[in-house]
């Protein structure tokens, strides 16, 4: 091998290094922002069917204000106190929060960035939707929320308003 292949073979294989690197970064950093990884695994399912709750009995501002809320630990206490009500290893790790009195860190799923302006009140009472539009059939879900499953991008947003004749109005949403 002379010394000009040699150095062929050296950017080649340097370049594939580089390559791969990139492409895994790119892949990892995707994963993370679409799928989180929660405290523990809180099931809609356990408590929209099995124990007959509404919605607006956790995510209590959802019909009130802009923001549903993520409900705090002072709400699972009503039913989880000391003595388990199942079998499922999450309620221990539900349990440990509370005999330490610490808040549970839910990481929210659904967020849109700063400059955008969105009101739950306004979609949920004056649009009369149902949460399903937007955020899927929760009432089915038996593990935590981990990705959107429509995503909040502003096309979404602009589909339904040109659907349902609502603004387009850039300021209506940029404020
Ligand atoms: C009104 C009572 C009530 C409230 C309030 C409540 N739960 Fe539960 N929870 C239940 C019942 C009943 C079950 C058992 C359901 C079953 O076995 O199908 C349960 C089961 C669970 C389980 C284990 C079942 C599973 O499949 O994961 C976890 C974890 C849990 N709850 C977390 C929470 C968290 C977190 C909160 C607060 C945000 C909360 N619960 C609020 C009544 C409640
Ligand atoms: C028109 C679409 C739409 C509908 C309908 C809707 N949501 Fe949302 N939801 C969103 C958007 C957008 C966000 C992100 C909001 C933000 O970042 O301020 C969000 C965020 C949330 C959050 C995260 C916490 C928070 O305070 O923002 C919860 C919980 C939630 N929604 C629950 C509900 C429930 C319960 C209903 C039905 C009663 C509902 N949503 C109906 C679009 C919707
Ligand atoms: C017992 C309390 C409870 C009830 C009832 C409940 N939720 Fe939740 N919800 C939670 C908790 C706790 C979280 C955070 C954990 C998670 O993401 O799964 C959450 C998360 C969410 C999120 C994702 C928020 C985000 O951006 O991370 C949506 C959307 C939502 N709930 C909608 C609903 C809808 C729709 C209903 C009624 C069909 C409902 N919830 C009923 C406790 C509740
Ligand atoms: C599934 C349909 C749907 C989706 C998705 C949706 N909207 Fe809406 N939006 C409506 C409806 C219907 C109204 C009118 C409510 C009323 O009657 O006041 C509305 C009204 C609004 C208003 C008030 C407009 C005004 O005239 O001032 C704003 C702001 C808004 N939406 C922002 C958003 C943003 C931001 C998103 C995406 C994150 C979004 N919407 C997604 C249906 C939707
Ligand atoms: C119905 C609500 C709505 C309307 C109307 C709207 N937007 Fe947006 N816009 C959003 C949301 C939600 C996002 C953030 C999510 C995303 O980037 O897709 C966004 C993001 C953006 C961004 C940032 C994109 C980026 O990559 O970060 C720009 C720029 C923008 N909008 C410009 C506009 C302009 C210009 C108009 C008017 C022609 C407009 N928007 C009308 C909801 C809206």
């Amino acid at each position: 091998m002379n010394i000009a292949t040699k150095k062929f073979l050296i950017v080649v294989v340097f370049s594939i290094v580089i390559l791969t690197a990139g492409v895994i970064y790119f892949a990892f950093s995707s994963y993370n922002r679409y799928r989180v990884l929660q405290p523990l695994e809180y099931s809609h399912k356990a408590h929209v069917e099995s124990a007959g709750m509404k919605c607006t009995d956790c995510h209590f501002y959802v019909d009130k204000m802009a923001s549903a809320s993520i409900p705090s630990l002072e709400v699972c206490q009503t039913c989880h106190n000391d003595e388990p009500v199942s079998t499922s290893p999450e309620e221990v790790k539900l349990l440990s929060y509370v005999k330490e009195g610490k808040e549970i860190p839910w990481r929210q799923v659904y967020e849109v960035p700063d400059h955008v302006y969105f009101s739950h009140r306004r979609h949920v009472i004056d649009g009369e939707l149902d949460c399903s539009e937007c955020h899927g059939n929760m009432a089915e879900l038996t593990k935590s929320v981990s990705y959107q499953a429509i995503p909040m991008t502003m096309k979404n947003c602009l589909d339904c308003h040109k659907q349902r004749k609502v603004t387009t109005d850039c300021l209506a949403c940029h404020r």
